[in-house]
């Protein structure tokens, strides 16, 4: 290639890693071509992922509350009906808005979108199959690897989408299954149940380990969360392993046995949903052609810089280390940009916080007691419980509690945990907290406007430094 028709920035995956790579690196001034091969831009967060299943749960949630929860507010509503149809239309307006506007956004930014599947031919040449048939090849300086993760298949289940099915599939059926199994009580498995659930699908979560939530959620978080959702009719069988799955009758049946040497049972559903974690994808990307290293789990090895041993080939996102969130995806997506523009660039992965979207909702940051204790850190615990908590009270939604985690001589925050209406929002304030080094007493002694949920945030940090006022 001529040097005219070298980018600067040639990026292999347009999810969330991707394109905010792009749009920062055209802020930037640099030359960026964006493949994706997906028709569509936004990734799994927002085809398939954090953006369609939040639409499900918003209103998944709405229609249940409608049908079980207004009378005692004083409200009487009639005949109320689930138009599923319409409900999976609301989703594809909202994916389908989201995904235009992300195109645009590179449009403006200046970068180039080729729809394709991109290949290493080289060291700097990406060859790519035309999504409308054709090939074409892409020169670049600098390549970023951004090809995202696939879920992880149960092996001898096939999936077809239809009645064994991925999060893809779940957030797609026609219908509301009568019985559900979810293999995996992770954060896919309980936002998927809980959306089945309250359209009214029987669901079973089957989970291997003896607690749901999936890996950092804080024990007695994941432990009141299980409480909850099992109240409001999901079933569990945690401590429980999946042997087989049987699809060739009227009813899929899988063979499950207690963890540690239990009898086997036998489980019926319409539908199952394998929700057992997510694997980095690096399918027909040609790494092989580069000489690009993988983990044995897969994942593509990068320094602290996101270099792999080829140095202007970098990586971030879900196909490379650390949590498979969108949000860390777009952290580190600036943060490359800004190693390969200006040579330094900043992530703090003991800053990342996870929400899972059910309700109530879970939300933390920073370190679990478990991983404290494992680490042998000595910590201070306070908590707050929404059951106190006017807001909460007025709203009449009052199941969870706020718990922080100090260390008990210099009251430094170690961790948030938070389940109960609107987590998701406050852990915003908890992470802001943990990035600037407050500590339990600095959030005690700032002011927190009444009524709000937030003063039980306040409120746990009153109790980690001293005393709650109002329990
Ligand atoms: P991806 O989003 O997977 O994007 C990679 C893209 O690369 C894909 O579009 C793929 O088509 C493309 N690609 C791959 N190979 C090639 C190739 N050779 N050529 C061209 N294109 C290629 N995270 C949250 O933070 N919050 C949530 O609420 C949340 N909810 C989720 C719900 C579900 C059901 C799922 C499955 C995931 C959820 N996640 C959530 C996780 C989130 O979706 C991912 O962390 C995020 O999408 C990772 O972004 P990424 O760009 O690294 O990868
Ligand atoms: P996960 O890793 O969160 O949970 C998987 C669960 O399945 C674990 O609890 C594990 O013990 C269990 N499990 C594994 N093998 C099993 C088996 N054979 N039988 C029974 N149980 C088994 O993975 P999940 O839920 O699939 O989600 C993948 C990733 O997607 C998450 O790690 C998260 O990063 C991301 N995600 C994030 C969301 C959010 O931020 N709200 C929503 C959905 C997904």
């Amino acid at each position: 290639a001529t040097e005219a028709e070298e980018k600067d920035l040639v990026i292999i995956g347009g999810g969330v890693a991707g394109y905010v790579a792009a749009i920062k690196a055209g802020q930037e001034g640099m030359k960026v071509t964006c493949i994706e091969k997906r028709g569509t831009l936004g990734g799994t967060c927002l085809n398939v992922g954090c953006i369609p299943s939040k639409s499900l749960l918003n209103n998944s949630h709405l229609y249940h509350q409608v049908l079980h929860d207004t009378k005692h507010r004083g409200i009487e509503v009639g005949d109320v009906k689930l138009n599923l149809e319409q409900l999976m239309k609301a989703k594809d307006l909202s994916v389908s808005g989201l995904t235009k506007g992300v195109e645009f956004l590179l449009k403006k930014n200046g970068v180039e979108y080729i729809k394709g599947t991109g290949t290493f031919k080289d060291e700097h040449t990406i060859s790519v199959q035309l999504n409308d048939g054709g090939e074409t090849s892409v020169v670049g300086k600098n390549i970023l690897i951004a090809t995202g993760s696939e879920a992880t298949p149960f092996p001898g289940l096939e999936i077809d989408e239809k009645r064994v099915v991925t999060s893809t599939g779940a957030i797609a059926l026609k219908e509301v299954p009568k019985k559900m199994l979810v293999i995996g009580g992770g954060i896919i498995g309980l936002e998927m149940a809980s959306v089945w659930q309250r359209l009214g699908s029987d669901v079973t979560v089957v989970e291997y380990l003896d607690l749901i939530g999936g890996p950092g959620m804080d024990a007695e978080i994941a432990k009141a969360s299980q409480k909850i959702l099992k109240k409001q009719g999901i079933s569990f069988k945690t401590n429980t392993k999946v042997l087989s799955g049987d699809t060739t009758g009227d009813q899929i049946k899988l063979e499950v046995e207690a963890a540690k040497g239990g009898k086997a049972e036998t489980l019926e559903a319409d539908v199952v949903l394998v929700a057992i974690g997510r694997r980095p994808y690096t399918g027909g990307l040609g790494l092989e052609n580069v000489g690009v290293d993988v983990d044995e789990r897969g994942r593509v090895v990068i320094d602290s810089e996101y270099r792999t041993k080829v140095p202007h080939i970098r990586c971030v996102g879900d196909v490379t280390f650390g949590p498979m969130l969108a949000h860390k995806a777009e952290e580190e997506a600036v943060a490359v940009v800004e190693y390969i523009k200006k040579g330094y660039g900043h992530v703090n992965y003991g800053c990342i916080p996870s929400v899972m979207y059910t309700f109530p909702e879970v939300a933390w940051v920073g370190q679990s007691e478990q991983e404290l204790k494992k680490a042998g850190i000595k910590y201070r615990v306070g908590t707050f419980p929404f059951s106190a908590n006017s807001r909460a009270k007025t709203n009449l939604d009052t199941d969870g509690m706020v718990k922080m985690l100090a260390d008990p001589e210099t009251d430094r925050l170690l961790g948030v945990h938070i389940i109960g209406p609107n987590a998701g929002e406050m852990i915003a304030e908890g992470t802001l907290a943990l990035e600037y080094g407050a500590s339990s007493e600095d959030i005690a002694r700032t002011c927190h406007a009444h009524p709000t949920l937030a003063e039980a945030f306040k409120e746990a940090a009153m109790a980690t430094h001293g005393k709650a006022i109002h329990f």
